[in-house]
């Protein structure tokens, strides 16, 4: 026995709820933007995912206010660069404090009390004390025609890992138990880290 929907005749939210509680866990782009007339800004954004390692690209999907981008991809059109930041367990609540519909020109860093760090290979804030950060040039824009999300495909041109996180041996996977990384589930739900299994993949 199924429920079945067609994402077609649903209404918005509906859509949302499925897609948002059926994709999951989601990892959480922090984005450190950068504008010249609006100051810095920090804001989480969950439609992120890793695309490419070669070259590296990762992508994020941006909404839309009722009459403008909201100010992260405002920022990133006018910059063309931004930084992600690694959300851990530790930042939780201020990853939080920073999805505030903050008025303009509001810096989430001092909203949230957290320090920020400038990047070094691209004009751009991140979290000082983010467990790793990529820094990111706008690879591509991808219009999602009538979604009201706009599709950054962002290439990264530096990475950034906190030196006492341990690497798996004789390789630089970043050991995920003292990452402490932080999924996003639905509405205002978390997954925190738990068990971790391995399997060999058959040949
Ligand atoms: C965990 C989390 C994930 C989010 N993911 C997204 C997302 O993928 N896309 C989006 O448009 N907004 C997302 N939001 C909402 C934005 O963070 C929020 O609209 C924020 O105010 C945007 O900030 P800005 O206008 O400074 O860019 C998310 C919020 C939270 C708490």
């Amino acid at each position: 026995m199924w429920d079945e929907y067609l994402p077609d005749e649903l209404d918005a939210r509906t859509r949302y709820q499925l897609l948002t509680s059926l994709v999951v866990p989601r990892p959480i782009g922090w984005l450190g933007t950068r504008s010249r007339e609006r100051g810095d800004n920090l804001a989480p954004f969950s439609y992120f995912a890793a695309v490419s390692a070669s070259p590296m690209l990762v992508s994020v999907s941006i909404g839309h206010r009722v009459d403008r981008p909201k100010d992260s991809l405002a920022n990133i059109r006018e910059t063309g660069v931004f930084t992600v930041n690694v959300v851990d367990v530790e930042h939780l609540d201020a990853m939080n404090t920073t999805s505030a519909r903050a008025p303009h020109g509001v810096d989430e860093f001092e909203l949230a009390g957290l320090e920020k760090a400038e990047a070094t290979r691209i004009d751009a804030p991140y979290v000082a004390d983010a467990p790793a950060m990529f820094e990111c040039r706008l690879e591509r824009e991808v219009d999602l025609g009538d979604a009201p999300n706009t599709l950054v495909l962002g290439r990264v041109v530096g990475v950034r890992v906190r030196a006492t996180l341990g690497r798996l041996p004789g390789t630089e996977f970043v050991d995920t138990e003292e990452l402490r990384p932080v999924g996003r589930l639905w509405g205002p739900a978390y997954m925190m880290p738990g068990d971790i299994v391995t399997r060999e993949r058959p040949d």
